[in-house]
């Protein structure tokens, strides 16, 4: 009797088994026939009123039952799993022969990139990197600069003023007065930045970049500067460049030079770039003038320094073969992206 009913239910339970649709139905099975109260644990109670010559065979039954039971379970959820696994495989299906998005990458503006390289280069030979304000005032922009008010070297600058005391920075010699206001010597620093000018024609632009370097220590020379600039420029330009100082005039450097190198396209042959001269003008520098170092309040017997002023736009346009200032900044993504 408990010998049929062994069997039936080994029967029924297979087959349900064999058509459970998913996992859920399947664990539903499970509970009604392994669980604490299922139909093994049930007919296993009727041992008791077996005949103890027949219960070895039933007991042997019971446990063939629950083997069975089990691995056919196992053998569905199994099953089930790989079904699934391949359902998702099949919907999720990537097609590997698909051409690629193509994804746009940024880059730097040149005169951005001009900026990251000079100060790598300046933040090497143990330079600060500082910022002034764009709209400045007439004392750091020109007085502190030894540039007084109606001094004809103002004509050097045609300025936008805000008011008789305010301006758009014409330069960012303005940041050197207010850092010797703040610093103790000795000090090296580098001021990178825009500028503004009444200024327009290819290679003029109104607004512009100018990077200012300052050194301010004991015995600072005219042989240090210029073999500071010619480390910078041969960074810059590479190895090969020739460098040129001329004599020139600025209100708060004495002596005052002017810096050409030899022009980078052409190497000192002639080309567009360089007008046929070989050289390029760069940049502006000298030995502090020392009315301006105690305008700001620094002992010029004891200290002197030296100075120099890059246009960044021009240096942009030198490295990359640019023949107009406005290109760099009409933001033609066409341009924008030669320059990548
Ligand atoms: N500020 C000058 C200009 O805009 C450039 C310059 C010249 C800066 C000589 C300097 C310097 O620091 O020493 O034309």
């Amino acid at each position: 009797m408990l010998f049929d009913e062994l069997q039936n239910m080994k029967n029924k339970a297979l087959q349900s088994i064999e058509s459970a649709v998913d996992k859920k139905s399947l664990g539903e099975i499970k509970g009604e026939v392994f669980g604490k109260n299922g139909a093994l644990a049930s007919l296993s109670k009727g041992m008791r009123d077996v005949a103890p010559e027949d219960r070895p065979k039933v007991g042997a039954l019971i446990n063939e039952v629950r083997n069975v039971l089990e691995a056919k379970l196992a053998q569905k959820e199994e099953e089930m799993a790989r079904k699934e696994l391949e359902e998702r495989l099949n919907s999720e299906k990537i097609d590997i022969t698909e051409p690629a998005k193509n994804c746009e990458r940024g880059a730097l503006h040149p005169i951005a990139g001009v900026i990251d390289r000079l100060t790598d280069i300046c933040v090497n030979l143990g330079f600060s990197v500082v910022e002034g304000p764009e709209v400045e005032s007439d004392y750091y922009n020109f007085e502190a600069m030894n540039i007084p008010k109606n001094h004809p070297s103002r004509d050097m600058q045609d300025t936008f003023f805000i008011n008789d005391n305010i301006l758009l920075r014409s330069q960012t010699s303005a940041v050197q007065a207010r850092e010797m206001e703040v610093r103790k010597p000795p000090f090296k620093i580098v001021c990178p930045g825009k500028t503004y000018r009444n200024d327009s024609d290819s290679t003029h632009s109104p607004v512009f970049h100018q990077m200012e370097g300052l050194v301010i220590d004991e015995n600072v020379s005219m042989a240090d500067l210029k073999s500071m600039l010619t480390i910078m420029m041969k960074r810059l330009y590479g190895d090969d460049t020739e460098i040129r100082f001329r004599p020139s005039f600025f209100p708060f450097t004495e002596p005052s030079i002017e810096v050409d190198v030899s022009c980078p396209t052409c190497h000192g042959k002639g080309c567009s770039l360089c007008k046929g001269t070989g050289m390029l003008e760069l940049l502006g520098a000298g030995i502090v003038n020392p009315k301006v170092l105690e305008m700001s309040g620094i002992d010029s017997k004891k200290y002197r320094g030296f100075a120099f002023g890059f246009g960044l736009d021009r240096t942009a346009m030198i490295l990359n073969s640019i023949g107009n200032i406005r290109y760099l900044y009409r933001n033609d993504i066409r341009f924008l992206n030669q320059m990548k």
